[in-house]
C-alpha cells in the first residue's frame, strides 16, 4: 500500500533524507549517554551505543543483503508506512493514516521503535511526552514517564477483585482531540492510584531487525539448541523452556515473554494496542466508549485498488497496513558486528580486546571438529550464538546461519526482575532470553529499561534465592561474571559494544 501522501517517485530521496536524521540524533545519542546510573557503581565502563546506522558502520536498518529488487520495493513501502503518523480519520495535514484510538499508547510505530534506526528500539528523549496533546488532546502524562527515560507501555498485574489482569492498558485516550467524535470524553486509566498500588509492570519496545530469520526456525532447531550441553547447563542452574500457541501448540518466540507467534501477529496486536488501529488480525476496538466511529477493521486487504495512486503496481499497494508492517520487519537485517573501539567510522572485524570479550561470553558455533565448545562463562549457555533456518521461499532466508545471541526459551529470572505477568506459558518471572545482536546500539536494557548501562544489564541478572523463592537461573553465570578481573569485564563490554 502506498503512502497516501508520498508517491513512489520521491519515495527513495524521502527515505535517504530520513535515515540521514536518525544518523545525525544517533552520533548525537552515542556522545550523550555513557554514563552509568549514579548508584550502580560498575567495575567496567559501559562506553554507551556504537554509532548507526549506515551499512559502512554495520548499523541496523536496512534491507537483508542480496534481496532481488521487487522485495525491496515493498520493503521501502512498509517501512514508509511503519513511519507514517495515524490520525482518528486520516486527514490531518502530515497525519495520513486512519484508526488511532480510542485509547493509544503512540501514534506510529516509528514513535517507539527509532533506534538507531526505523523498526529499532526506544530513543534517548521520550516521543510519547510530545503526543499526549497533540492535535487537542487533554491527556496528562502519567507519573511513570519521563522525557529522558524510555518509551514504556503498562499493563496492570491484577483486576480491582483481585483476579490476574496482565493486559496492556493504553496511556493516553483521544479525547479532545480535533478529529475525535464530539462525544468522546473516554478517560486515562488512574496511573497515579495503580502506581500508588504497586499495580503497574512496564515495558520497553524490542527492535524488529532479523525477524525474518526467526520467524523461520523450525521446532526441532529450537529444541535440539535447547537440549544440547544439557549436563553443563544444570550445572550452571540454567534450565529454560519454550512458550507455546494455544492455537496450534508449537513455539511462540516474540516479545519479551515469547508470547507471540508470528510477525504478521505481532503487527495485528500492535496496531490495535499501541495505535488503536482495527485490523484482519485484532477486528474489534478494544473501547468504545462514544469515541469509536470508524468503520471496522479500519486496516483492510485493498480488495478495492485505492485510486489516485499508481494502483496495483505492486504486492504493497494491494496489501494491508498490517502486511506491509510485516513485510517491513521480515526482510530487516540484523545489525552486522564492528568493532566499536578500533574505529567508530568504518565497521572493523572484533579487535583483540572484544575477541577475549567473545571467549568470555562464550562461543559454542560454529563448532570445530574435534574440540569441545568453549562455553567461557555461561553466557552462550542462554544467548546462543547461532542458529539455523528452515527451507524458505525467500532464498535470503532460505536454510541460512544467523547470529541472534538468543535461544528464544524461557528462564526463570528471580524476583529482581519478576514482573508479576504471565503469558501463555510464561510465568512472573519468566523472560524469553533477550536476543543481544544489535545491543551495541541500544541505550536502555531489560524489558522495562531499568538501566543503560550494559554492566549493570548483567548484574541485574541475578536474584538472590530466598526461601519459597525460585533462583534466578543466570546466578551462576553473574558470579562468574562478578569474579573476573576489571580488564576482562570491559572486554566483554567491548564484545557486547561491537554487537
Ligand atoms: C507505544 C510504543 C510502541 C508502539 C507505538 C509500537 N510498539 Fe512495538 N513494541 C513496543 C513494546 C513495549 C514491545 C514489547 C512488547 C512485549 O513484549 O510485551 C514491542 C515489541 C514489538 C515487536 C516484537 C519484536 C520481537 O522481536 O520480539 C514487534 C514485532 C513490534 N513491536 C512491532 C510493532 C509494530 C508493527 C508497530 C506499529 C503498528 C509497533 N510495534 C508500535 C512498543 C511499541
Ligand atoms: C539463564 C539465562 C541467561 C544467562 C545465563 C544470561 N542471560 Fe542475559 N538475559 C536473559 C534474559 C531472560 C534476559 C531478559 C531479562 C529481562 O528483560 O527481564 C536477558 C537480558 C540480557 C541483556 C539485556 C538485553 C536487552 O534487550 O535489554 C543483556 C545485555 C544480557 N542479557 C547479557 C548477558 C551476558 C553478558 C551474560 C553473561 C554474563 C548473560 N546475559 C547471561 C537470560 C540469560
Amino acid at each position: 500500500m502506498k503512502d497516501p501522501i508520498i508517491h513512489g517517485a520521491i519515495r527513495n530521496s524521502l527515505l535517504q533524507g530520513f535515515l540521514c536524521c536518525l544518523l545525525a540524533t544517533a552520533l548525537l545519542f552515542s556522545f550523550s549517554v555513557k554514563t552509568a546510573h549514579a548508584q550502580d557503581v560498575p567495575a567496567a565502563i559501559d562506553p554507551g551505543p556504537r554509532p548507526g546506522p549506515q551499512p559502512s558502520i554495520g548499523g541496523a536498518g536496512h534491507p537483508i543483503p542480496g534481496l532481488p529488487a521487487d522485495q525491496v520495493t515493498f520493503w521501502a513501502d512498509g517501512l514508509i508506512l511503519f513511519r507514517d503518523t495515524v490520525s482518528v480519520k486520516g486527514t490531518l495535514s502530515g497525519e495520513p493514516l486512519a484508526g488511532l484510538g480510542p485509547a493509544f499508547n503512540g501514534n506510529s510505530c516509528l514513535l517507539c521503535h527509532s533506534q538507531p534506526a526505523i523498526g529499532g528500539s526506544s530513543p534517548a528523549q521520550n516521543p510519547q511526552i510530545g503526543i499526549a496533546n497533540l492535535d487537542g488532546a487533554t491527556n496528562t502524562i502519567p507519573p511513570f514517564l519521563t522525557a529522558a527515560g524510555p518509551v514504556l507501555e503498562a499493563r496492570f498485574i491484577h483486576n480491582a477483585d483481585g483476579s490476574p489482569d496482565g493486559g496492556v492498558h493504553d496511556l493516553f485516550t483521544i479525547t479532545g482531540r480535533v478529529d475525535a467524535p464530539a462525544n468522546c470524553t473516554l478517560a486515562q486509566p488512574d496511573f497515579v492510584t495503580q502506581l500508588q498500588n504497586g499495580n503497574i509492570s512496564l515495558r520497553i519496545p524490542i527492535p524488529t531487525f532479523g525477524e525474518g530469520f526467526v520467524e523461520n526456525v523450525s521446532e526441532d532447531a529450537f529444541k535440539n539448541n535447547l537440549a544440547a550441553l544439557k549436563a553443563v547447563k544444570k550445572a550452571a542452574g540454567i534450565a529454560g523452556r519454550f512458550n507455546t500457541s494455544g492455537n496450534d501448540g508449537t513455539i511462540t518466540r516474540f516479545g519479551w515473554k515469547a508470547q507471540n507467534k508470528s510477525m504478521l501477529m505481532f503487527a495485528g496486536e500492535a496496531s490495535n494496542v499501541e495505535l488503536g488501529i482495527t485490523n484482519e488480525m485484532f477486528t474489534n476496538e478494544r473501547t468504545n466508549s462514544g469515541c469509536a466511529t470508524n468503520a471496522t477493521p479500519e486496516d483492510n486487504t485493498h480488495v478495492i485498488i485505492p485510486t489516485g495512486t499508481n494502483a496495483g503496481d505492486d504486492a504493497s499497494q494491494v496489501s494491508s497496513l498490517i502486511e506491509n508492517f510485516t513485510i517491513f520487519m521480515r526482510l530487516n537485517a540484523a545489525a552486522v558486528p564492528c568493532d566499536f573501539f578500533t574505529s567508530q567510522t568504518t565497521c572493523q572485524p572484533l579487535g583483540a580486546s572484544a575477541l577475549r570479550g567473545q571467549a568470555l561470553f562464550g562461543t559454542i558455533v560454529p563448532a570445530t571438529a574435534g574440540t569441545a565448545p568453549n562455553t567461557g562463562i555461561g553466557c552462550v549457555l542462554c544467548h546462543t550464538d547461532q542458529l539455523r533456518t528452515a527451507k524458505s521461499n525467500l532464498a535470503s532466508l532460505n536454510n541460512v546461519e544467523f547470529h541472534p545471541f538468543s535461544d528464544f526459551a524461557l528462564h526463570h529470572m528471580g524476583a529482581g526482575l519478576a514482573d508479576g505477568i504471565s503469558q501463555g506459558q510464561a510465568g512472573p518471572d519468566e523472560f524469553r532470553t533477550a536476543p543481544l545482536w544489535g545491543v551495541g546500539q541500544r541505550i536502555f536494557f531489560l524489558h522495562d529499561g531499568r538501566t543503560n548501562n550494559l554492566v549493570s544489564a548483567i548484574q541485574l541478572h541475578a536474584s538472590p534465592c530466598a526461601v519459597g523463592q525460585v533462583c534466578s537461573e543466570a546466578n551462576a553465570v553473574v558470579a562468574a561474571f562478578n569474579a573476573l578481573t576489571q580488564a576482562q569485564q570491559q572486554d566483554l563490554i567491548a564484545f557486547l559494544r561491537s554487537l
